[in-house]
């Protein structure tokens, strides 16, 4: 297929650019399938296409833009960086820039430097989680992981192994072998068909019999990794007390515990970290996106007791990437000295009151939830019967017309979820109340207009 010639005339249209898109990429792109835009520059909560219209930018990145897009301060630490004449990447030597932003990340761990140090990846969240597994490996000697339902570690062999959905594994054989799922609780769709406290304290129970059973059918497991905010999942976040329970099993039986704070971590969920809510430990905790405030960056911090790698254990030439180091520093110190934790807390409480209002006004929505400026909206047909535990049948088709006309209104989102029937919403950390405001009104005029193309009302 012959590329679409360059006409300078047609390079102001979205269209154009979309076109030599699908010519010259492979058929795996995704978002722009939902997303149809070219981008032109982008500030803050606002991205301009090509045309000079103007989006609401609630996807960031997919949540690696905790400070926006082009935030002054990370601006000003890439030219500085630049200026100061350090290399573009070092593998994993080390420099001053380096030096400092390791000590800053690790003073964000429960115990600080005491407890934990601090592991350079390959700068994806995939790479990341493929890292903990091999190191839990290697440290217990066993060779099975423990992941959960609704779960998503990347898109790796290894990582694809521990992911729940099916759709991206069914087309793939041979993926890394020992891994066993089990139920991750869901407080709008119970796995066990129980629902609320009893169901949480079920799964509570079922897990640690599970590990403890001799005759479960299962060898003890190398690790356990989970999100304590399922993002990808469709924005399912796990009950304290379950979480709590897996803390104290893994510990009992040596088995390590990754928690995964790819999506939900560096403030997003209204606290640093989202087990943070639980008050728990993990082993070892697994940052990217935010970690390098916008460019690739992927860490591990790894209780110390834990460090069982032996010299170049695991590497990456692409490990030492000093633009994302100083933006990581400037993204810790901006959530710090701005206090977005407490900005993505009361930001995600205004949203999540105003959306469930608009569930009253349409009953298409169905449950809105999360934590923070991590928050889904599951649509449902409210039209067919309630499952056992009151909930609609979730509506995919409905799901997708609301997203195609999130876009119309020029508000940018992603859904996620089982059947990508939960829209989500990851805002900007810097995100104001006007802009807010905003979100839900465009926000409610395209679940009206998704309503009548889809169901004629
Ligand atoms: C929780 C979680 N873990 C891992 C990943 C994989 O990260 P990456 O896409 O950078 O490989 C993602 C990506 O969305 C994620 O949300």
């Amino acid at each position: 297929m012959s590329v679409t010639s360059v006409n300078p005339a047609n390079h102001s249209t979205n269209e154009y650019y979309l076109t030599r898109q699908s010519q010259m990429e492979s058929n795996v792109r995704s978002y722009p399938r939902k997303l149809p835009l070219a981008i032109a520059k982008a500030l803050g909560c606002w991205v301009t296409d090509v045309e000079g219209t103007e989006y609401l930018d609630c996807l960031a990145g997919a949540g690696t833009l905790a400070l926006g897009h082009n935030h002054p301060a990370v601006v000003q630490s890439i030219q500085d960086t630049l200026a100061s004449g350090l290399p573009l990447h070092t593998l994993d030597l080390t420099t001053p820039l380096k030096d400092a932003f390791t000590e800053a990340l690790l003073s964000h761990m429960p115990g600080g430097q005491e407890e934990y140090c601090l592991q350079f990846c390959g700068p994806t969240g995939a790479d990341g989680t493929e890292a903990a597994i091999k190191l839990a490996k290697t440290y217990t000697g066993r060779s099975s992981v423990i992941s959960f339902s609704g779960g998503y570690h990347g898109m790796t062999h290894g990582s694809l192994a521990m992911t729940g959905n099916l759709s991206a594994k069914n087309a793939v054989n041979g993926l890394m072998p020992g891994v066993q799922f089990m139920p991750y609780p869901h407080e709008y769709r119970c796995p066990l068909g129980i629902g609320g406290e009893a169901g949480v304290d079920a799964l509570t129970y079922y897990f640690e019999n599970f590990i403890e059973d001799v005759e479960s059918g299962v060898t003890k497991p190398a690790a356990v990794i989970l999100e304590a905010i399922q993002g990808e999942g469709g924005v399912v976040t796990a009950p304290i007390k379950w979480l709590k329970k897996i803390r104290e099993v893994t510990e009992k039986h040596n088995i390590v515990l990754i928690l995964d704070e790819v999506q939900a971590g560096f403030a997003r969920s209204g606290k640093m970290f989202a087990f943070e809510h639980a008050g728990i430990e993990p082993d070892v905790i697994v940052m990217s996106k935010a970690v390098g405030g916008g460019l690739p960056l992927a860490v591990l911090a790894i209780k110390r007791k834990f460090d069982a790698w032996q010299p170049a254990g695991h590497t990456g030439t692409f490990r030492g990437n000093q633009l994302a180091m100083g933006t990581g520093l400037v993204v810790l110190k901006t959530i710090k000295e701005q206090n977005l934790a407490q900005n993505a807390q009361e930001r995600g409480e205004f949203l999540q009151a105003e959306l469930k209002k608009l569930a009253v006004e349409f009953p298409c929505i169905g449950n809105v939830r999360g934590r923070g400026l991590m928050i889904g909206i599951e649509i449902v047909d409210e039209r067919q019967e309630k499952d056992r535990l009151g909930a609609y049948p979730a509506d995919s088709q409905l799901a997708a017309a609301v997203q195609a006309a999130c876009f119309d209104n020029k508000l940018l989102l992603e859904k996620g979820g089982r059947g990508g029937t939960v829209i989500r919403l990851l805002c900007p950390l810097i995100i104001t109340q006007e802009e807010c405001v905003e979100v839900i009104a465009r926000f409610k005029k395209a679940v009206a207009e998704a309503l009548v193309a889809v169901r004629g009302a």
